[in-house]
């Protein structure tokens, strides 16, 4: 039986395109066995559909509006996303911090893709902020990371992969954004293959 992957979303969903693509090609022994994504209009959950991939949408508003909170959420997200019994779970795109109430069922085997390099730009805006800070003087290059969430640290946990991505100084910011996002797409079948068959 093939690694079984759970994948969060919240958008467009290349870096899905890229797993779904990844296992069509035989380049990734795994099925994506369920997508659940917290906004409606994801597109990732098109392409999902597109190859019968179930999907769920789960969003958080109802629960911030009714008081039951993140950790109800994340609760309940957790139990989602069990229904579909999971090798693992990647977040790709998935833009919620999750805390403990969804971690905990899932020790070490979340797995996180972030547009910057270890230790540098956690959050929403690690392209831009990397951008700015090459425009001041501060970094030459970016990069991008796969690693493991053990905790709810944000962009933080042990690395399964990362790759230096240079900043031209010609580089307008939407050009080093598309170039990050296909290092992206690569370094997390790199990252998968690494886990799920220990390749190196
Ligand atoms: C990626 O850059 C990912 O690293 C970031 O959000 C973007 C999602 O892109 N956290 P997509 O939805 O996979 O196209």
């Amino acid at each position: 039986m093939s690694t079984r992957l759970v994948v969060l979303i919240s958008g467009n969903g290349s870096n899905l395109q890229a797993i779904l693509d990844a296992i069509y090609y035989k380049m990734l022994d795994a099925q994506v066995v369920g997508v659940i994504s917290n906004r409606k209009d994801a597109y990732g959950l098109a392409r999902a559909a597109k190859v019968k991939v179930p999907t769920r949408y789960l969003p958080l508003a109802p629960y911030t509006a009714d008081g039951r909170g993140r950790e109800a959420y994340d609760a309940d997200l957790a139990a989602a996303v069990r229904e579909f019994k999971p090798d693992f779970v990647v977040l790709a795109g998935w833009m919620h911090i999750l805390s403990p109430a969804f971690l905990d069922h899932f020790g070490y085997r979340v797995i996180n893709l972030h547009p910057a390099l270890p230790g540098q730009f956690p959050g929403a805006h690690a392209i831009a902020d990397a951008y700015a800070a090459f425009q001041r003087g501060e970094i030459k290059q970016t990069g991008v990371m796969v690693h493991l969430v053990p905790d709810a640290a944000v962009d933080a946990g042990p690395i399964i992969a990362s790759e230096e991505v240079r900043i031209d100084p010609r580089d307008p910011l939407e050009s080093l954004t598309s170039r990050i996002h296909n290092v992206e797409h690569k370094l997390l079948i790199q990252a998968l293959r690494r886990l799920i068959q220990g390749d190196e």
